[in-house]
Formats: structure tokens, sequence, C-alpha cells
């Protein structure tokens, strides 16, 4: 007789990451548009780009009429201890409720299992999962003992996975998860993941990369099928990251390796259209995917920087629609460069709505500035003007100067040809 297989329960609204290829969580790159393309082409689940549990803590959460989506706001108190009046609003998270539903895992960034309670309880209502990030390297993370820095402080991540599991898997029924990296020897990461995998997790993702190890460095596979063999053994999902290309690759990766599934990064951010299965047609050309991104961000009021960014990515550099994008400074502008007018009326009235194209305030000072300053050397220039304000020696200067007027150089005729300005008119 086979002994039965070992497996930590879905909670009811959770989702089981086995056989699933998904969208990594990016900072940037994960934002709402990119989610709902990733999907709309394929990946099974999607990782919303890390969210620091202080930066979710006193938002509200409201759901936008314009757009159906559920935002999570707060208001820009810039230090203040009263925000000014007309103080903005940004928002911090925002999901679809409908193409998301039952899809997307909120990752968190923290370091406090309790303020990490506080801030899942305030999206786990709406989301499918909550996973914690224990693998960014960069500085904002690692600073604050968050990311990767919680590697190298397992008493802090077992105490923040329990907290989660005890307090928001009974009351929201969804489950918890953990991103890691690997660490320099496999008994190393074997002593932390079989930690971790008794916490009571329903999912783990590793990415096969030590933490300081650089993005271009080839991802290690070495330990996979370790980390793998560990969590089946308690019973939890592990999905495998690093170096993914595509949804039929990660599938084959992960039967290779023993995991459960895979998870691509930098590929999806390129293009996502990686997720389509190549039975389907596989990898779309870029100028496919971009007018879909310009689309489902225009639908979702993706904030424009962001849609820049993003499409800075996936147009490649030497296409001349890439430098039309990064010198775009609307939504108009970014159809005009990427050749989409079908969709220049939507961005007329989207730019209307966000003051995307107009001077910003700074902006319309620096015009007036520079106006101020066109005007100043023609009156220090005007003889009268200068006696009259006293500087009689830099006014005899300028009388001195002028040429008699049939010494001056005639100015040019104007040209008959329309297109061609004329230098000046003669009176
Ligand atoms: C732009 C960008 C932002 C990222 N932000 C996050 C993040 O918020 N949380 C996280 O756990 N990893 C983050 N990562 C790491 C990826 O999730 C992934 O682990 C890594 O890129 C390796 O996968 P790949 O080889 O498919 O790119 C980010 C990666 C990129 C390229």
């Amino acid at each position: 007789m086979t002994e039965a297989v070992k497996k930590v329960p879905i909670p009811a609204k959770g989702v089981d990451y086995r056989g699933k290829v998904v969208l990594a969580p990016m900072v940037r790159s994960g934002e709402l548009p990119s989610r709902l393309l990733a999907l709309k082409y394929g990946a099974d689940l999607v990782w919303g780009p890390e969210t620091i549990d202080r930066a979710i803590i006193g938002t509200t959460r409201t759901v936008n009429e314009q757009t159906g989506c559920i935002e999570w706001c707060r208001i820009q108190s810039h230090g203040l201890k009263e925000p000014p009046p007309d103080a903005k609003t940004s928002v911090i998270y925002a999901m679809d409720p409908v193409k998301e539903d039952r899809k997307l895992v909120f990752q968190m960034g923290t370091a406090d299992p309790e303020r990490a309670v506080q801030a899942a309880r305030l999206i786990a209502g709406d989301v499918a999962g909550i996973d914690v990030n224990a693998g960014c390297p960069k500085p904002f993370s690692t600073s604050g003992g968050m990311g990767a820095a919680l590697l190298r402080t397992p008493d802090k991540l077992v105490a923040i996975l329990e907290a989660l599991v005890q307090n928001i898997t009974p009351e929201y029924d969804i489950g918890i998860s953990v991103k890691i990296r690997i660490l320099e020897t496999a008994a190393e990461t074997e002593a932390l993941v079989r930690r971790l995998v008794a916490t009571g997790i329903t999912g783990l993702t590793v990415h096969c990369r030590t933490t300081p190890m650089r993005p271009r460095e080839r991802a290690i596979r070495g330990q996979l099928r370790m980390v793998a063999e560990l969590c089946h053994e308690a019973g939890i999902a592990c999905l495998m990251n690093g170096d993914v290309e595509s949804k039929d690759e990660g599938l084959r990766l992960a039967a290779e390796f023993g995991a459960d599934g895979a998870m691509i990064a930098t590929a999806a951010e390129t293009n996502p259209s990686c997720f389509r299965p190549a039975a389907d047609g596989g990898l779309l050309p870029w100028r496919e995917v971009v007018g879909e991104y310009v689309e489902t961000a225009m639908a979702v009021h993706n904030k424009f920087g962001n849609t820049k960014y993003l499409l800075a990515q996936m147009v490649p550099g030497k296409e001349a629609a890439h430098k039309a994008v990064t010198a775009a400074r609307s939504y108009v502008g970014v159809c005009e460069g990427l050749g989409l007018p079908h969709l220049t009326d939507r961005a007329r009235v989207l730019d209307e709505l966000r003051g995307l194209g107009q001077p910003s305030a700074k902006q319309k000072k620096q015009q007036q500035q520079q106006q101020q300053a066109a005007r100043r050397p023609a009156q220090s220039t005007n003889a009268t003007a200068l006696a009259a304000g006293g500087q009689m020696g830099q006014a005899r200067a300028l009388s001195k100067n002028k040429k008699a007027l049939s010494d001056r150089q005639q100015p040019a005729a104007p040209t008959s040809d329309p297109d061609k300005t004329p230098v000046a008119s003669v009176a």
C-alpha cells in the first residue's frame, strides 16, 4: 500500500500553487495592468509588487467608480501631522476584483509579526493569498530587516509566518506563503526550509540565486530538488523561480526538478505573452503586446509614469518607438508615438482627467521666468530706456556702437515657400 501524499489543506478562499505558472512579484513592473496582461495571456496566478506593511497600514480601501478597481489610498501628508487641505491622494495598491478574483497574491515586505498581521487584515478579504518577501536583496528592503535580510534571521521569519498563519488564515480563509532565495550551501538552505515548511504555510517559492547574485548571473538549480522534496514532505507546494522564459518551459523545468510549478519575472516584464502556450501560438510580437498594454493601462487609469516605465521595458531600445515613448508626456503622446490612432480619443479623455500634457506648476513658473529673461536684454539695449533709468554710461556706449542705417545689413526678403518661415519682413 502506498503512503498517502501529505498536503497542508488549502483554505476555502485560497489557491493551490500546484501545477501553476505564475507572474512573479515585481516592484514597479507588477502593477495592475502588467498583471492583467499576464492573466490574459495565460498566467495561472499573479503576485503583486512587494508592498511594505507600513505603506498599507493607514490606507483607506475604496472602489474607483470609473474603473471598478479596488484601491488602497493614502492622503499625502509630506510628514505633517495634519495634511494640508489641498493634499493629494496616492493609490498605494490597486486590484481588479473581477479579473483578479482568486488569482492575486499580495506580497508583503515586513520585519515584524504584529505589523504584518495588521497590514494583512486590510487586504486579506480581497486576495487569494498573502506572500512574505524573504528574498529581495535591495537596500530599501534589507536595511529595515525585511526581504533577504530575513534569511539571516530565521527566528523572525518563522515568527512572521506563524503570526500570519494563526491570525489571517482562520479570519479570511486564505493561505500564507513565502518567497526565499537559496543560501550559499545546500545544508544552510535545508536547515532554513525545514523550519519554514513547519509554520503552516501552504506554499514556498525558491528563487534559485543566492542573495549576492546579480540578475544577469544564471540561476543555480542544484538545490532545487532538495527544496521541493522538503516542501512535499511537509505537504506544501513548491514553485521554482529564476531564468524561466515561458509557461511551457516553466512546466517542463518544474517536472524535471520535482517542483510543483514555476514563477516568471524578467521574461514577463519584457513580454507578458511569454505565458501564452506554444499550442496557442506562443510569444506574440512586441507591437501587438504593447498595444494591448496601453489599452489595459488606460482602462484601469494606471499612473502615467508607471505606464511609460513599462513601455520602455517592452519596446526594444533600437526601435524609433522607444524614443517616442520615453519622450511622451501624455497618453495621447504615447498613442501617437506607438502608432495607436484607435486609442487616441480614449487617451485624450484620460489625459484631461489626469491633467497630463499640461505644463505643471513648476514648469509654468519656469516658462514665466524664461519669458521674463528673454524680455530683459531687449530693454537693456534700448539707449533711451537705459538713460531714463540713470545708466547714462551704458546708454552712450550703446549709441556709439549703433551703425548708420545705410551700413546695416538688409533683412532677408520673405520666402515664397510657405513651409519656410520668413527670417524678417520688410516694412
Ligand atoms: C523589476 C523587478 C522587480 C522585482 N521586485 C520584486 C518584489 O517586489 N518582490 C520579490 O520577491 N522579488 C522581486 N523581484 C525578483 C523577482 O520576483 C524574481 O525573483 C527574479 O527576477 C528572478 O526571476 P527571473 O529570473 O524570472 O527574472 C523583482 C525583479 C524585477 C526584475
